[in-house]
């Protein structure tokens, strides 16, 4: 797959560290079996305290990300179901910013040592909110949920699916951030904030990734800092692209990731997803598919062409 089919809005910016504001193709993060560009904007803190920033279409930072996600799908012909957001620190705090205010933009997001959306609020642009960064809220499910909801609110489609990583040794965003935050996006999704299946050492020691449904998981590390790892290969998967784009060209690619081992040789096959993936004749990809990208087992996923792959 050589055409630009995927554009991956990605809020890279750590706090602090100005870059100039522009937009840049990052290569070489994860496995890119696909020719997936990626396209990164970085810039100072994003705003992610301000009304206009938690609000759909509310003319802050939020709202430009989403602008220039228009603007780069129209000039590469990008796939605009396949727009995803992840970020560290405050781009990490963006991406649930996004994912509440932008769930018909973005299909996926990953948030690296975050905070929840609307957790930043102060009511002035570019605020520090000391009581969520320093992990003193511990609210309900419900209300980090609403706390989403209400960034667009009457919208009725489908939303993102989130993944949500943190260091418990975090003391600039402190680890109940990653509490919080794994509230705001089960109670959305109507989730348990009881992890379904825990796997330890994974994607490796020392974060164990906890799976709160398909649209949900958090990645915690143990002793962490605010200096998190970043799994590129591990986000490729989260995305799906790793796994369907893979063209059946006779490669064999096996990889670790945190969803699951894969390996490819002339079809994807899938093992382990825990239930997440397709029956047997369901749909698994194609262009402009925003469904499972993996099949249950033993079926796996086949290209029939461009517009549908099939759990066969
Ligand atoms: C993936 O491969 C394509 C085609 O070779 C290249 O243009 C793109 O920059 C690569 N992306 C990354 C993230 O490395
Ligand atoms: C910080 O955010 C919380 C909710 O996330 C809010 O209740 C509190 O008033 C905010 N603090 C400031 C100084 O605005
Ligand atoms: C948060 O609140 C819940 C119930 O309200 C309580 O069980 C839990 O221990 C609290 N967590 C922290 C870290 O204070």
């Amino acid at each position: 797959m050589h055409l630009i089919s995927s554009v991956f809005a990605s809020a890279l910016a750590l706090c602090g560290v100005a870059t100039g504001a522009s937009l840049q193709q990052v290569t070489n993060f994860g496995a890119n079996t696909s020719g997936t560009k990626i396209l990164s904007y970085s810039g100072t803190c994003w705003d992610v305290s301000s009304k206009e920033a938690l609000t759909h279409n509310g003319d802050a930072d939020s709202n430009s990300i989403v602008n220039m996600v228009s603007y780069t799908l129209g000039k590469y012909n990008g796939d605009k179901s396949r727009v995803f957001a992840t970020g560290t620190s405050s781009g990490a705090m963006m991406t649930n910013v996004l994912a509440a205010a932008y769930p018909d933009v973005f299909a996926a997001g990953i948030a690296y040592a975050g905070v929840p959306a609307t957790c930043f609020y102060t009511g002035t642009i570019n605020g520090w909110n000391s009581t969520c960064s320093q992990g003193q809220l511990n609210l309900s499910q419900e209300y980090w949920a609403n706390a989403a909801l209400n960034a667009y609110p009457g919208y009725t489609g489908p939303r993102p699916r989130m993944r949500i990583h943190h260091g418990t040794a975090d003391t600039t965003l402190y680890a109940q951030n990653y509490y919080e935050t794994i509230k705001q996006w089960t109670g959305v999704f109507g989730y348990s904030t009881t992890p379904s299946t825990t796997y330890p050492n994974t994607p490796r020691s020392p974060y164990t990734r906890y799976v709160f449904g398909p649209n949900v998981e958090g990645i915690l590390g143990q002793g962490v800092s605010h200096n998190i790892d970043i799994f590129g290969d591990a986000d490729m998967e989260w995305f799906g692209f790793t796994i369907s784009l893979t063209d059946g060209s006779g490669t064999t690619t096996t990889m670790a990731g945190p969803t699951s081992t894969r390996t490819t040789t002339t079809s994807v096959t899938a093992t382990a997803t825990g239930g997440l993936g397709g029956a047997h004749y369901a749909q698994c990809g194609g262009i402009g598919w925003t469904g499972v990208v993996t099949c249950v087992s033993p079926y796996t996923c086949r290209k029939l062409n461009d517009y549908y792959y099939q759990c066969l």
